[in-house]
């Protein structure tokens, strides 16, 4: 199995590209089967949930191919089947979008229910109403989301419970085509739904207000082929942030959109670190002998600050001198790192959705597994500048959402390795076993 080796104390130094968001291509891709032509998306993360979907989006006979890198050609000219019911769709939250788009354009979906990290339950119960409001029927048998819309898919008003990012996505994609107008209240606010919204317009849409609580789709007869840049990853951007700060080093973090990472560049500076923004890149750096504040987070829907940024942030503030204190306000049990960091060295206690982080001097290498994405990229964190070495394994989850994060890393002078052997390094001592 795929592990990381890290050998920690090298600041980060240099300059890194931020790739494409992930979490608006895994919805930008499911998307463009709402489109009866060739869409050209750009700036394309390959990350394992995208490949992912560009195999489940193959398999209802769209042409999927990469033009290069980082370009995606998608003609949906020609879907097949209106059902994805794989093992490949239980493996990935996103495969939720099949759903809004296959409905919006076919008025028809059997989808498999998503799977994806576990931090709790996470219903699509907010998906659901939003579809049956729209007119359809919707059904849940042996783990299949069943949505029939016979007479076609109708424009209406909705106000969500909670701004949930999936649902104001899946609902503005199932309502594009719809017949009148569709509006939807109390919507999330985070920089890729305004993508999605961006890329549905450029190919036709007519969806105005999405960035605000209140979205207003038109429906459209149809949307033609085009061309669309996917923006930065927000998420991606501030993790390599906190690992500058971390490690005590200088990253210019590139291709960003600094507006996007406000709560996180504020958090930072609260800290202590240094961060300097421009249009497209930020500036992060500490002294390796700066000594960092004790701060409280709490995780909130945009523009608060991201969960998605949480086990970072939590796993950098382990280091600061003093008790920090970090509220999740998103999920239920989004703390399951916390017993894998402690095998690190970390302070950490945790009831319910409060941890109470004790700062320490250092966190020294261990042999460590990742649970999810975040915890799985706070675990390289720690390694990076921890006392001796690392070893992370179960790194395929990290590798759902940060693209090239070794070669990455290795460009700003870490020390970080693949192994695919039995562990190298002792539990008892970190250090290598020999
Ligand atoms: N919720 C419901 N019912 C619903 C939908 C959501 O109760 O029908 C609850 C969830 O259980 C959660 C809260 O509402 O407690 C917010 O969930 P949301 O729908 O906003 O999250 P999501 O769409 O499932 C996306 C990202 C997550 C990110 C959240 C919050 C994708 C594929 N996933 O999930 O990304 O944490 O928004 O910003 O876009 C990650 O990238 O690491 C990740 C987990």
């Amino acid at each position: 199995m795929k592990k990381y080796v890290i050998r920690g104390g090298n600041p980060l130094e240099g300059e890194v590209r931020i790739s494409g968001g992930k979490n608006a291509a895994v919805a930008i891709i499911p998307a463009a089967l709402l489109v009866n032509g060739v869409c050209i998306i750009e700036n394309v993360p390959v990350v394992n949930d995208v490949i992912l979907l560009t195999k489940i989006m193959s398999n209802m006979g769209a042409k999927v191919s990469f033009l290069d890198k980082t370009t995606l050609r998608i003609d949906s000219t020609e879907i097949h089947t209106c059902a994805a019911i794989s093992e490949l769709v239980r493996k990935m939250r996103a495969s939720y979008y099949l759903i809004g788009a296959l409905l919006g354009r076919f008025g028809n979906a059997q989808v498999g229910l998503p799977g994806g990290c576990d931090f709790g339950v996470r219903p699509i119960d907010y998906h659901i109403r939003g579809f049956e409001a729209l007119g359809a029927t919707v059904t849940i048998e042996h783990g299949i989301v069943n949505a029939v819309a016979e007479n076609g898919v109708k424009g209406t008003s909705l106000s969500l419970d909670f701004p949930s990012v999936g649902a104001t996505i899946n609902i503005m994609m199932a309502a594009v085509l719809a017949e009148g107008t569709t509006v939807i209240e109390n919507a999330g606010k985070e920089p890729h739904i305004v993508d999605i919204a961006n890329f549905l317009n450029a190919m036709g849409a007519e969806i105005r207000g999405a960035g605000t609580d209140t979205i207003k789709i038109k429906g459209v007869k149809e949307l033609h082929g085009g061309r669309y840049e996917i923006i930065p990853d927000q998420i991606e951007a501030g993790t390599y942030m906190v690992m500058a700060a971390a490690t005590g080093g200088r990253v210019k973090v590139s291709n960003v959109i600094p507006k996007h990472l406000e709560s996180i560049s504020a958090k930072l500076e609260e800290i202590g670190v240094t961060v300097e923004e421009d249009d497209d890149f930020i500036t992060v750096s500490r002294e390796p002998s700066q000594i960092m504040n004790k701060v409280n987070i709490k995780t909130l829907p945009y523009p608060g600050f991201p969960t998605d940024m949480q086990p970072q942030m939590s796993t950098l503030l382990c280091l600061a001198n003093g008790t920090s204190i970090v509220t999740e306000g998103i999920y239920e049990h989004r703390f399951k790192y916390v017993d894998e960091l402690r095998r690190m060295g970390a302070k950490m206690d945790v009831d319910g959705r409060v941890c109470v982080i004790t700062g320490i001097e250092k966190f020294t290498g261990a042999a460590v597994t990742a649970c999810d994405l975040r915890a799985g990229v706070s675990l390289v964190i720690a390694g990076l500048c921890a006392e001796g070495m690392t070893e992370i394994s179960n790194v395929q989850l990290i590798e759902r959402g940060y693209e090239d994060i070794v070669e990455k890393l290795r460009g700003l002078g870490a020390s970080i390795g693949i192994s695919d052997d039995e562990p190298q390094i002792s539990e008892k001592t970190g250090e290598n076993a020999g």
